[in-house]
């Protein structure tokens, strides 16, 4: 069984924080060169500071995955610089929780800008790379790990349009991946239950204590248990396709 990445490039966007800071570290750990992308490049080049110390590679990139341009010059300079693309983490995501009636709609402008929009162009740009990686050495195989969350399988009351981008991830996805399994690009679907991050950070403060109540007290999940994960489902051998996974903390109820 293959656990090594050595030899493969993975991109991963939303690195400068929570759950794809872990997958960066992880999937470099593992031996991948790494492209890690977010807005906040200070925290990306303390992370790639932090993976070449440990030995690895990695390559910091800039860029608002909501602007397709950017999009492309992400995936452009990924390959240019690292000479391919065998893993694409599909990370990058916002929360903004509340109610439907008199909600700010720029708040859902956001969500659907980033966790749809965004995801779809990451895989647009990323596609032709995979395909090419997945007729290749070493492994003759690649992966897009589209990042949904539990909030993609159950709609609740004032999480509707994060309800509806997450739902989105997974048609998406589900799609796609009858598309291009057959030439051994395998598209994942993970879906987090509560991961302890700066995710809630971003609701509205009255919205957040309501919302976030219900978690109140459970032990919550690491950025570190999805990278896990997600390392997981990269290293499978080339005829193991692990299509979804949900995972949530063990105390949560829903
Ligand atoms: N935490 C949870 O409980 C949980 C549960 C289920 C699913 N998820 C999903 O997991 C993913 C990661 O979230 P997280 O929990 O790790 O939250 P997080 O710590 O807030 O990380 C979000 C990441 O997205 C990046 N980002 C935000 N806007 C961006 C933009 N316009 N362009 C590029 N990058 C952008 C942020 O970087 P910059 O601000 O530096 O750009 C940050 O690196 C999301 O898709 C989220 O929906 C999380």
């Amino acid at each position: 069984m293959t656990e090594r990445l050595d030899g493969t490039v993975a991109l991963v966007t939303g690195a400068s924080s929570g759950i794809g800071e872990a997958a960066a570290r992880e999937l470099a750990q593992r031996g991948a060169a790494v492209a890690i992308a977010a807005r906040r490049t200070d925290r990306l080049d303390a992370l790639a500071r932090e993976i070449e110390q440990a030995g690895g590679s990695a390559l910091t990139i800039e860029a608002d995955v909501t602007d397709q341009e950017q999009v492309r010059r992400l995936v452009d300079e990924t390959v240019d610089r690292l000479g391919r693309l065998d893993t694409v983490v599909n990370n990058a995501g916002v929360m903004l929780l509340g109610p439907i009636a008199d909600a700010p709609t720029e708040e859902w402008d956001r969500m659907i800008a980033l966790n749809l929009q965004g995801l779809l162009y990451v895989a647009h740009a990323a596609l032709p790379h995979l395909l090419a990686a997945a007729e290749n050495a070493p492994r003759n195989v690649a992966d897009l790990v589209n990042i949904s969350s539990v909030a993609g399988r159950v709609a609740r009351k004032n999480s509707g349009v994060y309800n509806l981008t997450k739902h989105g991830v997974g048609a998406f996805g589900e799609s796609l991946r009858q598309e291009v399994t057959g030439r051994h690009v395998r598209v994942s679907l993970v879906e987090p239950g509560a991961v302890d991050t700066e995710l809630p950070d971003h609701i509205r403060a009255e919205i957040r204590d309501e919302m976030m109540g219900r978690l109140t007290g459970i032990e919550h999940l690491a950025s570190e248990d999805i990278a896990d994960a997600i390392a997981y489902i990269v290293t499978r051998p080339r005829h193991v396709a692990i299509n979804e996974l949900l995972i949530r903390p063990t105390e949560q109820e829903g």
